[in-house]
């Protein structure tokens, strides 16, 4: 029986004397940068004129199928991805192995790349579209996805952020995620039908 070894990750490390104090102020110019990314994002979609066609459906039965399975690949990496955050920040009372971070840092990795070749074909063959609620949610939490990941990346190095601040921003990200593949996904394998 393995005896639950405290988890390594109880969030962020204590901070050495003459850190820097934790503040908001840190956070401020990655959630700037993220906002941008969005509202960016949302403008392109909404001003370019929809091409109808971006990347071939690589062996899928065409691009709504590809994009799909690509966004349910993206989902249960994200899942793998939260789940191993809930253990390295001590949420879930099961041992942290050793490669926990890794497994973290890769899951995370995968499922992002994953989404780009979908969120690719979303706004260059389709734009964005708010004539319809689940197309509209879907179009804006696309462009929130983005920013939400890009004040992410810009605050993970920083020293100082609050303790909830990382936490928070992978949250939301997940939250986005999980709402693009409700929005697209299962209404695809709910509507079109479960097929490659
Ligand atoms: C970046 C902003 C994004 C915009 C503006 C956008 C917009 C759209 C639009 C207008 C459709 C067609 C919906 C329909 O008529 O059924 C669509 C489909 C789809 N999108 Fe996006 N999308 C975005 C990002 C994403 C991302 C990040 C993902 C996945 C991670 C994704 C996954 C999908 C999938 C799987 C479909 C096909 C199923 C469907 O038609 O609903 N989209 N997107």
């Amino acid at each position: 029986m393995t005896i639950p070894q405290p988890s390594p990750f109880q969030g962020p490390p204590a901070l050495a004397p003459g850190a820097p104090r934790r503040s908001l102020v840190t956070l401020l110019l990655p959630l700037l940068a993220g906002g941008v990314v969005a509202v960016a994002l949302g403008v392109y979609g909404g001003l370019h004129t929809p091409t109808g066609f971006a990347v071939g459906p690589a062996g899928f039965s065409g691009p709504l199928a590809m994009k799909s399975w690509l966004t349910t690949g993206a989902f249960l990496g994200a899942v793998v991805q939260m789940t191993s955050a809930l253990i390295m920040y001590g949420r879930l009372k099961v041992a942290a192995p050793a490669w926990i971070g890794t497994l973290h840092r890769w899951s995370g990795r995968i499922a992002f790349v994953l989404t780009i070749p979908v969120a690719f074909h979303c706004l260059y063959a389709l734009g964005a579209r708010y004539d319809e609620p689940r197309v509209m949610i879907h179009s804006l939490l696309g462009c929130f996805f983005y920013g939400v990941f890009t004040a992410k990346m810009l605050a993970l190095p920083k020293r100082g952020l609050p303790g909830w601040g990382l936490p928070a921003l992978g949250g939301l990200a997940f939250t986005a995620l999980v709402g693009l593949w409700l929005t697209s996904s299962l209404w695809f394998f709910t509507t079109i039908g479960v097929t490659l």
